[in-house]
């Protein structure tokens, strides 16, 4: 842990302590419900575009002052109560000995994928964040410009999604080749995975150290794991990477599919527990009690449809999530390019206006 969690909590400023994000995160009465995007800041937005008709994705990640520019114009643009970091989950892999890429139509691409246990051997350790050192300054950067009252989420890819892109050398649908390796050989397995928690935590306990305010742990396909194979493969490495995050900083543990897996996700660790939209709140609500908050859960293709259809998956939400506290308006998974602007804009206003009435 970088410092100790008593000193981190004094540091925050009371307009971001009582900021509704990270009351709700912490699980206390709103007036309203916040509202953050998964991938608030992307190619759906014509400012994002421009950028990116001028740099790669790489370079906009690894440029601070450009990555400041799109995490601050996307919360701003939006109304949101929360920014987040633009990065991406896949960046810790190079100083890892990855080779990564993003080519155009394809998505990410990693050159040397590990294939068998020795290749194991070959990932480095990341005793030294410094190669990382762009994301921090980008932290501290956004830090700087964005609105005292708005927090920052920091965030990091969780190692069973980050082994799926290794092994498989990138996208996959039944990834078949990371879970064969899995069951083939599961010492090599859990060492891979206590690389990718030991660099995991030294990461985001260092991106809070340069300025967020909480974090968010993207296991985006965990959902295609038996539970049972969950329990074995996944949770011991998953709770050994929440005992280690600062505990004066929210985490919000967030996968998709994840149905049949939340009381084991929950059981793993983070405050906060990040809901797709295949599951309903109110059930989630009931099964998860009142230990952790929640966050979701709109389908991010309701945002193509008509703004009374947009209405009306909103006010269903809000009766779903009920009047408990910690609920954390959000997608049940990130933006879609082609999403029309004004329509985020909209949902933005509806959370605010509705979750408000209801309260009053
Ligand atoms: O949410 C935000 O606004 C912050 C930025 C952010 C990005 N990626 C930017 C991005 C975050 C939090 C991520 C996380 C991420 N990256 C995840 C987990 C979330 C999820 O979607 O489940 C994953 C799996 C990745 C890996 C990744 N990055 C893929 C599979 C792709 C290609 C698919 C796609 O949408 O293009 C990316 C590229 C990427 N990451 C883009 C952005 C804005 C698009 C790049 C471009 O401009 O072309």
């Amino acid at each position: 842990m970088p410092q100790d969690s008593a000193a981190l909590r004094s540091q925050l400023s009371p307009l971001l302590r009582e900021s509704p994000f990270l009351k709700a995160c912490r699980r206390e009465p709103v007036e309203v419900t916040p509202v953050w995007l998964m991938r608030q800041a992307g190619r759906y937005m014509p400012e994002y575009r421009a950028i990116r008709a001028r740099h790669s994705f790489l370079e906009l990640c690894k440029r601070p002052d450009l990555a400041t520019e799109v995490t601050v114009h996307a919360a701003e643009a939006l109304g949101v109560d929360a920014a987040i970091l633009f990065a991406d989950i896949l960046l810790i892999l190079e100083p890892l000995g990855l080779q990564l890429d993003f080519t155009k139509g394809e998505g990410p691409v990693i050159r040397n994928p590990l294939r068998s246990a020795t290749d194991v051997d070959r990932v480095l350790r990341l005793d030294d964040l410094s190669p990382l050192g762009f994301v921090f300054e980008a932290v501290r950067g956004i830090r700087a410009a964005l609105k005292a009252s708005i927090p920052l989420i920091g965030f990091a890819g969780a190692p069973y999604t980050l082994a799926c892109y290794a092994i498989e050398g990138g996208s996959s649908r039944h990834y078949v080749s990371a879970k064969t390796f899995m069951y083939r050989d599961p010492s090599a397995w859990n060492e891979l995975m206590s690389i990718l928690v030991d660099a995991t935590v030294r990461y985001l306990n260092a991106q809070v150290e340069a300025g967020v305010q909480a974090v968010q742990i993207f296991d985006s396909w965990v959902g295609n794991l038996a539970p049972a194979d969950y329990r074995r493969f996944v949770l011991p490495h998953m709770t050994e990477l929440f005992a280690r995050l600062d505990p004066a900083v929210p985490s919000i543990h967030f996968g998709t599919d994840t149905g049949a897996l939340l009381e084991l996700q929950k059981a793993a660790g983070g405050s906060v527990i990040g809901i797709d939209w295949r599951s309903e709140l109110e059930l989630v609500r009931r099964r998860l009690g009142p230990e952790v908050a929640v966050q979701g859960n709109l389908d991010p293709v309701v945002l193509f449809a008509p703004l009374s259809e947009i209405e009306r998956q909103v006010e269903r939400i809000l009766r779903e999530a009920g009047p408990a506290p910690g609920h954390i308006f959000n997608l049940g998974h990130g933006i879609l390019p082609h999403t029309p602007v004004e329509h985020v804009a909209a949902l933005v206003s509806m959370v605010h206006e509705k979750s408000l009435k209801s309260r009053s």
